[in-house]
């Protein structure tokens, strides 16, 4: 049987923790309700005490934008469960999200706290967001470089005082893929009070392991991931919506697990995501990227002009893209240049089709990419033997 998996998206808190990609109330609201028709369980809106800018983005996230639950960040200080609950209240279905480091160096260099004091304060917290809202995550930042024992005791600890959902985060993208699916299964066999909850995990790219960490935790028992759309994060980012959707879509028998995003919303969040806070997607980007469905060597376009399957895992349409690309180049081959003359409008004998086919490489050695524009001056050229005054497009 296929396991749900809740994706949380943090693209209004952590993603926009981004220099420069800082968004207005207005921008917020467009993305979340982008976010909702795309079908995300959780949008995690903002950091309500960072700025009262937040804190009235988060509120009117809360108030319009209606499906998933809706949550805000806060450290694990009344004041600031306080002004998250005041955000979140009007929500359909809030959730107050709290987090404290948990390892060492985050205790000693940053908190300046002992192992016990630090229990206390995550245990207090839980209990004080309760008295507001159910629906209660726990957060153990840097849980990766966390000591095991105290990171079952502080899960235990937080679960007893009421969390819905434990969230077990790669804080510095420290973690690889086997280790930190040992972590969770390792968490899972002993913390029992871990089944009647949800177990989350928040991964970051440092060192570009993302979503195979995500991916590793779900194999052991995760059920809601934490992630962004483009990736977009802190540093070099967070683990990709994107990414890690496709994966459990395309590769479902081997995770046994779905999640109930509407694919063909992708593209256009993305796209809506990247021009908002003004970062672009980088071409060669995993699902959305400009050449994620573009095919330009000859070989490759003749196998999938003959079938798509021969170079694509995925259909363009399933991410709401309209279709794939060939893309005209120095290293097309005949059956792309034919394909493309047919959609011009071009039906060439074959003396005339070699003639072209060999003024097009010409061209195209000295152009990156030939576009229709190109193609037809090079036809009107052979056709009509009009000669080298003509320019071409750039
Ligand atoms: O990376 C992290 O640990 C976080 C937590 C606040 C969940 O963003
Ligand atoms: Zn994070």
């Amino acid at each position: 049987m296929s396991r749900k998996i809740y994706v949380f998206d943090t693209t209004l808190r952590d993603g926009e923790q981004v220099p420069g990609a800082k968004l207005n109330k207005r921008q917020k609201l467009e993305i979340a309700q982008q976010l909702a028709k795309l079908g995300v369980d959780i949008i995690e809106a903002g950091f309500p005490c960072s700025s009262p800018g937040d804190l009235e983005a988060v509120k009117a996230v809360s108030e319009q934008v209606k499906g998933p639950i809706i949550t805000g960040l806060a450290r694990a200080v009344n004041q600031d469960i306080d002004m998250v609950w005041e955000a979140v209240q009007h929500a359909e279905r809030p959730r107050i999200h709290i987090f404290l480091g948990s390892s060492d160096v985050h205790l000693s260099k940053k908190l300046r706290q002992d192992r016990e004091s630090a229990l206390s304060m995550a245990v207090d917290a839980v209990r004080y967001a309760k008295r507001f809202c159910e629906d209660v995550e726990y957060s153990t930042e840097d849980a990766s470089r966390t000591d095991f024992e105290y990171l079952c005791r502080i899960v235990d600890a937080v679960i007893r005082a009421g969390a819905t959902v434990v969230n077990i985060p790669d804080t510095v993208g420290y973690a690889v893929p086997e280790e930190f699916g040992d972590l969770i299964r390792r968490l899972k066999e002993n913390v029992q009070a871990l089944d009647k909850i949800v177990l989350s995990v928040h991964c970051h790219n440092d060192l570009g392991l993302a979503v195979s960490n995500s991916m590793a935790a779900i194999r052991n028992g995760a059920n809601q991931v934490e992630c962004t759309i483009n990736g977009m994060g802190e540093r070099a980012g967070n683990a990709s919506l994107e990414e890690i959707v496709m994966l459990l879509r395309t590769r479902h028998a081997s995770y046994g697990a779905h999640t109930d995003i509407r694919t063909e919303e992708i593209y256009r969040t993305s796209r809506l995501v990247s021009r908002l806070m003004n970062i672009p997607v980088q071409p060669n980007k995993a699902i959305v990227g400009s050449n994620a469905f573009a095919h330009s060597s000859g070989i490759h376009q003749d196998g999938i002009l003959k079938d798509r399957t021969t170079y694509e895992i995925m259909k363009p349409e399933d991410v709401g893209v309209r279709q794939n690309k060939i893309v005209l180049t120095a290293r097309s081959g005949r059956a792309a240049l034919r394909h493309r003359l047919n959609d011009l409008g071009y039906t060439l004998e074959s003396d005339q089709f070699e003639r072209v086919y060999n003024r097009f490489l010409n061209v195209a050695d000295r152009k990156k990419e030939i576009a229709g524009q190109d193609l037809r001056s090079i036809v009107e050229i052979e056709l009509t033997k009009v000669t080298e005054t003509y320019s071409f497009h750039s």
